[in-house]
């Protein structure tokens, strides 16, 4: 049986991000200095279509890794389950390519567990519901259309079963070290002692091949960050020319993430009308629009220990290019 709820404003208070708040983001990204853009706005209908593609470059060695780590280690994950039933969580429901590694493994180890997608999109949730359910009849699940902290506390409330978390892709991996404990520890509350959690991190490696993933031959991780400019045209009256915009991402050693511009490539404005407002650019002016951010071992080890939780594994690729790190929650009954 496969069904979606949607959990609504009365129970729980789901931010919708409507054009008004892309407008304001907008207003106050392009007012600052310097300038950046809610790296969240990447992804439109058009902007997931340019990363599912991204996805498969041959360049993008983040998803093969990780698709790699669940096939080798699935043992792994459905011993640490065990017979007892559990909801597997899955946060940001992505395609749910990967995800059907497990699944299927689960399904075929006869576990007795229920699929929870959790999302904001309605959109995503239903594409990857439609998608599960046709593909197996036997599975069990849930779309939720939600915040991810708020779809666990429904949960929470809704059954008592344990969980067992997924949080891959590197999606972390846009939290800035902050926003990561802040969201780990949010999790943590939200979750019960037996828990476990799954985390896909980009580990720190090579400067050239992480430069590489990050501006593919083909341009599609270009065309994925000018898509930015393409939606304020579209959705917010804008008036930018891309062809006058580039894409620049570079390694920051510093703070040990990739980080994505787009560069003004000469001196103009651009106006918008839905914010009735001329906004100008200098040569070489930068708008920052994502950072991914990568992970050693022990900057993981550190993330885990800080949050309340405790490492049981450290799974990776042949390659080391990734790890699919496993949590449980240290938490007193
Ligand atoms: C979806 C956040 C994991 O940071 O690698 C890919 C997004 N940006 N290429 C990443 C992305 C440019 C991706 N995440």
């Amino acid at each position: 049986m496969i069904t979606i709820q949607k959990l609504t404003d009365t129970e729980f208070e789901t931010p919708v991000f409507e054009k008004q708040d892309f407008a304001l983001e907008a207003l106050h990204g392009l007012s600052s200095t310097p300038k950046f853009l809610p790296t969240k706005y990447l992804y439109d209908d058009e902007g997931t279509r340019l990363f599912q593609m991204i996805t498969k470059l041959p360049e993008y060695y983040l998803t093969r890794s990780e698709a790699e780590i669940l096939e080798t280690h699935k043992d792994k994950l459905s011993l640490l389950m065990g017979d007892e039933p559990f909801n597997l969580v899955e946060l940001g429901a992505g395609d749910g390519h990967k995800t059907r590694i497990l699944v299927e493994h689960f399904l075929d180890q006869k576990l007795n567990f229920e699929y929870v997608p959790i999302d904001i999109s309605q959109l995503a949730v239903d594409i990857l519901i439609n998608s599960f359910q046709k593909r197996y009849n036997d599975l069990n699940a849930i779309g939720l259309v939600a915040e991810y902290t708020q779809g666990i506390k429904w949960l929470h409330k809704t059954t008592h079963l344990r969980n067992l978390v997924l949080f891959l892709g590197s999606s972390i991996g846009n939290f800035n070290p902050n926003e990561s404990r802040r969201f780990l520890q949010s999790l943590w509350t939200v979750l019960n002692p037996d828990d476990i959690v799954v985390i896909g991190f980009d580990l720190k490696k090579d400067i050239q091949l992480l430069t590489k993933a990050y501006n593919d031959s083909q341009g599609i991780t270009r065309d994925f960050n000018l898509n930015l400019l393409k939606r304020m045209n579209e959705e917010l009256g804008g008036s930018f020319n891309l062809s006058k915009f580039s894409h620049y991402e570079f390694y920051n050693v510093h703070s040990g993430a990739m980080v994505s511009y787009l560069i003004s490539q000469e001196k103009q404005s651009v106006y918008i009308n839905d914010l009735k407002q001329l906004f100008h650019f200098e040569t070489l002016e930068s708008v920052h629009t994502e950072s991914s951010y990568k992970y050693s071992d022990s900057d993981i080890r550190h993330m885990a220990s800080q949050t309340g939780f405790k490492v049981i594994d450290q799974l990776t690729d042949i390659n080391s290019y990734f790890i699919d790190s496993i949590w449980k929650t240290n938490k007193p009954y």
